[in-house]
């Protein structure tokens, strides 16, 4: 009896482990956990450009003076942490012409002496290709049309000035004096990531996060990793 019952168990086990099999999607579709909006300051970039990766070089700056521009939208998938969701969607030029005098404004490549797509290029093929399992995000012209919406939403420029917190290469800005000029108005906590260069620590980029629904939300943590908490941050006016 008590034998019998083993091997029915085990027939079933196995039929309904074929069976799952069977029924599985070739491609399941990957679901977002969340986003995260990041842009960086283009002074601290501009500074690990010409001194660290590339000595030398120079930089492209926006226009707008103090103005802070997109590094990336970055989706959180589970089932694919690294990006590159889909190798059979480059980044096709053409989709993005009509928004190329807005990137150069907001989402702009900073290292001059790199190919001038190449930032675009690797934001698309790394977290592009993701995203585009939301629908509001799910074509090139879309996904950057949302960083370009989104930089002038969140405007580091526009709440920094609003706070009084201006670039300083001397007087060192606190993460409460951050968070307290962005949570005025987004009411959320913000990310901040910093870059040490020549032993100074300077304020690098700033993070928002979003929830699936691209509902903003508090980040975790606050200061990333990348601070060291004892030493000040410079939120850097010059090169
Ligand atoms: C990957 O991109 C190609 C080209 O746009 C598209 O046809 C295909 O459906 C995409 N695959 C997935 C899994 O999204
Ligand atoms: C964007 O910037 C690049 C590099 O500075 C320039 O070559 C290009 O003409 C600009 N594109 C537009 C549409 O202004
Ligand atoms: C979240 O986003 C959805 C769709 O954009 C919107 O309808 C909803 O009101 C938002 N919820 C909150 C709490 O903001
Ligand atoms: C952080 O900075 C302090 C003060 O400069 C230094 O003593 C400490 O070693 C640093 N910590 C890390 C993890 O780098």
């Amino acid at each position: 009896m008590c034998k019998l019952r083993l091997e029915v168990l085990i027939l079933f086990v196995c039929l309904s482990h074929s069976l799952s099999l069977q029924s599985e999607p070739q491609e399941q579709p990957y679901e977002i956990e969340s986003f995260t909006f990041a842009q960086h300051w283009p002074v601290t970039e501009c500074k690990l450009w010409t001194y660290v990766t590339h000595p030398g070089g120079s930089c492209s700056f926006p226009r707008k003076p103090n103005h802070w521009t997109v590094h990336g939208l970055w989706p959180k998938i589970n089932r694919t942490p690294s990006g590159y969701c889909n190798d059979s969607w480059p980044l096709d030029r053409e989709m993005i012409d009509d928004l190329e005098i807005k990137l150069n404004q907001t989402w702009t490549n900073i290292y001059k002496e790199s190919e001038h797509y190449s930032l675009w290029d690797h934001e698309w093929r790394k977290h592009g290709t993701c995203a585009t399992a939301h629908k509001s995000l799910n074509t090139q012209y879309k996904y950057f049309n949302k960083g370009i919406n989104w930089n002038h939403k969140y405007s580091f420029r526009t709440m920094f000035r609003d706070a009084g917190l201006l670039p300083s290469d001397t007087k060192p800005v606190t993460p409460e004096e951050i968070v307290a000029a962005i949570k005025t108005v987004t009411k959320k906590l913000p990310m901040i990531v910093c870059e040490t260069i020549f032993d100074v620590q300077y304020l690098d980029e700033l993070r928002l996060c979003f929830d699936n629904m691209l509902n903003i939300t508090d980040c975790h943590p606050v200061v990333d990793d990348t601070c060291n908490k004892s030493k000040d941050i410079i939120y850097a006016a010059t090169v």
